[in-house]
């Protein structure tokens, strides 16, 4: 099956990160390399671009579409972006880079693999790992994990009001049937949601479940933190970091990161004196986030809930 992407924001992302003849790059997330190709060709033979991704499926179909491309300046490393600095590290990749960027959650093609379980809107396994060596299974956290541990990540990485109903049906049809498929959870939260409650939404009433497991399954908030946190020192002084994000809970990540970061002290107003002595070491490039258009959001309606934000290195 063709691995199949449209890369969202694309031109704002170049815009922001501003790649230049033999410069260096990572792409935290390759996914269809929709990025990774665009900085590749920017920054030439002489440049260099380290792509990313947990997702093997993704690596090999970016290497494909680069040999086609003729872009031989691109480095691809099958890992998680939380292990940055050591990957880097490993292979000898020394020296700081021009820019990083993060484009956040899943692929179209992974949301589309019908070996995954992904999506509410097909049959498939109980699968939302992005890579192989994920720490937990989605099968294990809907099938063994506590009634309270499942209402947890549901109302906490769902933002779901009906948290605790959903964790108590599930727990008690599993006792029933353990659950093996995607569409076995669709039936549960239809079941369960009140039927006003659906009908006022306008999204798909297991989105917010979905949503809730996947970010438990590849524990995708930490991930996040822990790339933030070593990107600041693999920039140049005046490099960018680039961040897309698809839901509130990782965009509050990203632009509390970026706030704190570029404060000189964040010791609470009632101490008379610094006693973190924090400095600076980012600045924010925009104070609101850019949205897609309208017309790529038409054009590619996964657009509709991206947010980019960018912060410079301070020099
Ligand atoms: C939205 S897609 C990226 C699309 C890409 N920018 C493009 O233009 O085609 C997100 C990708 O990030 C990968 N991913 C998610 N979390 C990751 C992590 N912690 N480490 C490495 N890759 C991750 C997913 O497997 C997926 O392929």
């Amino acid at each position: 099956m063709e691995y199949q992407h449209q890369p969202v924001l694309l031109e704002e992302v170049l815009a922001v990160l501003q790649p230049q003849l033999g410069q260096r790059f990572i792409d935290a997330t390759v996914g269809g390399a929709g990025y990774t190709a665009a900085l590749a060709t920017a920054v030439g033979p002489k440049g260099l671009v380290v792509g990313f991704d947990l997702d093997p499926l993704a690596i090999a179909a970016a290497q494909e579409k680069l040999s086609r491309e003729k872009l031989t300046n691109v480095l691809l490393i099958n890992d998680n972006f939380a292990n940055l600095t050591t990957a880097l590290a490993e292979r000898q990749i020394d020296g700081q880079f021009n820019g990083i960027v993060l484009d956040l959650g899943l692929s179209s093609a992974q949301l589309a693999d019908r070996q995954r379980g992904f999506s509410f809107n097909q049959e498939g396994p109980l699968d939302m790992a992005f890579g192989p060596d994920s720490p937990t299974s989605t099968v294990e956290i809907v099938n063994h994990w506590t009634e309270s541990e499942l209402a947890k990540i549901i109302r906490k990485y769902g933002e779901e009001p009906w948290a605790e109903p959903l964790a108590k049906a599930i727990v008690r049809r599993r006792g029933r049937h353990p659950f093996t498929t995607s569409q076995e959870l669709v039936e549960i939260v239809k079941e369960t949601l009140p039927q006003k409650y659906q009908a006022r939404s306008r999204q798909h009433p297991a989105t917010k479940l979905f949503q809730a497991l996947r970010i438990a399954t590849n524990q995708e908030l930490d991930n996040l933190s822990a790339v933030l946190n070593q990107s600041i020192s693999l920039l140049c002084p005046g490099g960018r970091l680039a961040a897309v994000s698809f839901h509130s809970l990782e965009d509050r990540i990203v632009k509390q990161f970026f706030l704190q970061e570029s404060k000189d002290c964040f010791c609470p107003p009632e101490f008379p004196i610094c006693q973190c002595g924090h400095h600076a070491r980012l600045k924010i490039v925009y104070r609101h986030p850019l949205l897609a258009s309208e017309a790529e959001i038409m054009a590619n309606p996964r657009s509709r809930s991206a947010k980019l934000r960018a912060a410079s290195k301070i020099e």
